[in-house]
């Protein structure tokens, strides 16, 4: 069957519930507006034929901007939104294309629609007009009597479901269904569905949604909506070593901490990548800003170039903070957080030019603080906040900027801290150096890249280690 399918993003909305200056669309989520992972959810959907953005009038430069950075070469019409959801969504059908014969609706402000959805609502088209994405509740819904609040009815839970985006239709259905919704005086229409029904156009499907794809929609939101790209965001497809080297060769990379443990490992696999490796151990104090500095610098006078600039020098000492000295805790916060601080401000002009990588080292005790080890866990917290910061204030340089969050590993810090270990339950590093070096293939930015124990066998498998 010959079909075209349309999608329109509905984007011209206040977001009044949001309470920010800016609509929730356009507010930016580890680097990027929200509006820009919805849209590229249906650029890379190989189902959608063309996206109709519906935008806010005062918006038009934001949306211009990102679809000429992104090459979104599937919006094909942006068309200024009117007072009410509905006649947005009135005004993106209008906009569709002559050749479309369905349509998918869907909100900008839910960026985690998955490809999953939307292939499942585009094959619903065999046997429904109108398509619903629905996820069950997990509260029970009451209904109430509006004036005294008073409960009329509980509903039985497992018949109530749950309405998201998108919304698919054949277009004739639901054009005709806005037809006649304005012939009614009705303009207020929460959702297109909700048209259908009324006119009886046609019965409606359902598909699984997904309780990651929210509508962001008032301020703690936005926290949720961090965290779940945090997850997405953070996924890292491990590479072989063909593609690893074919994507390396002759990189310049800086590995502060490459003497030992996780960085040396990473020195391993730049070098077998046949990356020009330069490793620093104990004697580069990174601490020392203009030490740092001059380092990068002779690199690149060499080199013309560096391209990756890794800081894996760590340190942890077991001690609750009543019997540890301060010049020792100090010492710790200082290693941890401002040596990479360092790292990453003296790195700076280098992957500038490059628009290279630089990657920091944090801890699982980062989400938690762990007694014993405090002044360690607060400062990888700190690391991770400054990783964020950091990423957003270089992202224009076109430098990426990531933490890296190994579980448990087997490291020579590790021993020292906590004895011998079975090893078989710890990480190795060389899973941990072959995930991070996975992600210079990547423009990942910002991210929190966890590496677990469960998925080491794959991280081998994936990369062909130890070679045969
Ligand atoms: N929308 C639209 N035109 C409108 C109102 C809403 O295109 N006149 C869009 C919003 O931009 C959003 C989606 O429809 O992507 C869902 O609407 P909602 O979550 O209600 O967003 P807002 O109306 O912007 O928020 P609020 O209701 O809090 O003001
Ligand atoms: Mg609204």
């Amino acid at each position: 069957m010959d079909r075209f399918i349309s999608a329109i993003i509905l984007a011209g909305g206040a977001g009044e519930r949001f309470e920010r200056d800016i609509p929730k669309q356009f507010m930016k989520v580890a680097g990027r507006m929200v509006i820009e992972y919805t849209l590229e959810n249906f650029q890379k959907s190989r189902r959608i034929d063309e996206i109709i953005i519906v935008n806010h009038a005062y918006y038009m430069d934001h949306v211009l901007d990102l679809i000429k950075k992104n090459k979104f070469d599937k919006v094909k019409r942006i068309v200024i939104g009117g007072t009410t959801r509905q006649e947005s969504s009135g005004i993106g059908l209008n906009a569709c294309s002559e050749k479309s014969t369905h349509v998918l609706i869907h909100d900008a402000a839910r960026p985690f629609i998955s490809e999953k959805i939307i292939e499942d609502i585009i094959s619903g088209f065999s046997g429904y007009d109108a398509i619903d994405t629905v996820i069950p509740t997990a509260d029970t819904i009451v209904q109430i009597d509006r004036e005294s609040g008073i409960i009329r009815n509980i509903p039985e839970r497992s018949a109530l479901k749950r309405g998201q985006t998108p919304q698919g239709f054949k277009i004739e259905v639901i054009k005709e269904a806005h037809r006649r919704a304005l012939a009614d005086k009705i303009n207020n229409s929460p959702d297109d569905c909700n048209l259908v029904l009324k006119y009886g156009l046609a019965a409606i499907g359902t598909v699984a949604g997904d309780e990651a794809n929210i509508k962001i929609t008032y301020p703690l939101d936005i926290y949720i909506a961090d965290r779940i790209f945090q997850l997405r965001r953070g996924y890292v497809a491990v590479k072989s070593r063909r593609e690893i080297s074919a994507a390396l060769k002759k990189k310049a990379a800086v590995v502060f901490g490459g003497s030992g443990g996780i960085g040396k490992s990473i020195a391993d696999i730049l070098k077998s990548a046949g990356a020009k490796v330069f490793a620093f151990g104990r004697e580069k104090n990174i601490l020392d800003f203009a030490g740092v500095a001059q380092a990068l610098s002779d690199i690149y006078q060499q080199e013309k170039a560096v391209d990756i600039v890794v800081n894996t020098v760590g340190k942890l000492n077991l001690s609750l903070i009543e019997h540890h000295p301060i010049e020792e805790i100090k010492e710790i916060i200082e290693t941890n957080l401002l040596g990479s601080i360092a790292v990453a401000k003296a790195a700076i002009p280098y992957l500038k030019q490059s628009q290279g990588h630089l990657v920091l080292f944090t801890s699982s005790s980062y989400t938690r603080g762990r007694e014993a080890y405090t002044p360690y866990s607060a400062s990888k917290a700190a690391l991770v906040n400054f990783v964020q910061g950091f990423a957003e204030e270089v992202l224009d340089y076109g430098i990426k900027v990531n933490a890296i969050n190994p579980e448990r590993t087997a490291t020579p810090m590790r021993f020292k801290n906590f004895g011998k270990e079975d090893e078989a339950l710890l990480l190795k590093a060389e899973a941990v150096a072959i995930k991070t070096v996975s992600l210079f293939l990547t423009a990942t930015t910002g991210q929190v890249i966890d590496v677990r124990k469960e998925e080491e066998e794959k991280i081998f498998e994936n990369y062909g280690w130890p070679e045969k």
